[in-house]
């Protein structure tokens, strides 16, 4: 097979064409651009903060955004947190500081173990603690490090995976929160998600083309995927769909006004007295103990 765009010898199928390693990395940083400013996701000299992880995505993500930094003429560090998961969480830190080094961005890391537990002593609904632990250090490092934007690695099957579930259990507030850029305000910072359009798989063949290194094991948390199949399967049957539910999401609007307080331990934003980060620490840390 032969490269769509030069002739020369095919490494990979992206978006219905065979193209050469060289072109595939040209395609797939021309549609992370794309969807950048399709959905405005960066402004001139905005501060971002890439969340690494050191799987795929994130790895894809941190190397388009390193790509597109001087073009699109914004500020990129990295932010990884360690989570306290056995080995796992040893080996994210070195693939994602082997990642920043190669590729010149600095990589700042949090331990959750400085909050007295780890991941790992969590027996009970572990991903949503881990997701909230998450969401929490991410907002409150890039908010004291004046940071503008948290930008994250989630592609298109994640969002879509997510929406179907909120769908399923009657959160729909939480389509809102799965849009390509949500403004920060008060004490939160804004999101982005420059792998909005992107496929898992397109990732996956954009780092292998790039030969960076990535975490290829699950962390041994990780949640079923019966939701992420369940998009698969409506992609076979109605190709398409992927791009444009998430085209309509990004155009929806909603006006609801999100009420908050401020946690009486720490200050950051909540919608009850006492943050579920707190909380997570009062029931999970030794030192609170
Ligand atoms: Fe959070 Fe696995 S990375 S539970």
């Amino acid at each position: 097979m032969m490269c769509s765009s030069c002739g020369k010898r095919a490494f990979e199928k992206f978006r219905g064409r065979y193209y050469c390693r060289e072109c595939f990395i040209r395609k797939y940083e021309g549609a992370v651009e794309s969807a950048i400013r399709r959905y405005r996701m960066v402004k001139k000299n905005e501060r971002v903060l890439a969340a690494l992880s050191g799987g795929k995505d994130s790895v894809a993500m941190l190397m388009s955004l390193k790509s597109l930094s001087r073009k699109l003429n914004f500020e990129l560090e990295a932010f990884f947190i360690h989570l306290g998961i056995e080995d796992y969480s040893d080996k994210s830190l070195a693939v994602s500081q082997k990642v920043s080094s190669i590729l010149d961005v600095e990589l700042n890391v949090v331990r959750i173990e400085d909050y007295g537990f780890r991941i790992d002593d969590v027996k009970r609904k572990t991903c949503s603690v881990c997701g909230n632990v998450k969401r929490y250090l991410f907002n409150r490092f890039a908010r004291e490090n004046r940071f503008d934007l948290i930008a994250t690695g989630h592609c298109a099957e994640d969002i879509l995976a997510n929406l179907l579930k909120n769908m399923y259990s009657g959160n729909l507030g939480w389509s809102e929160k799965q849009k390509p850029r949500i403004e920060g305000y008060d004490r939160m910072v804004g999101r982005i998600r420059p792998l909005y359009e992107m496929s898992e798989r397109e990732n996956l063949l954009y780092v292998l083309a790039r030969e960076l290194p990535f975490v290829s094991e699950e962390c041994p948390h990780a949640p079923s995927t019966m939701w992420k199949e369940i998009v698969y399967d409506i992609e076979k049957r109605v190709p398409g769909y992927r791009v444009s539910v998430l085209r309509n999401l990004a155009r929806e609007r909603r006006d609801e006004k999100t009420e908050y307080r401020y946690c009486k331990k720490c200050g950051e934003i909540t919608t009850s007295s006492i943050c579920q980060f707190c909380r997570n620490v009062m029931k999970y840390s030794k030192k609170s103990g």
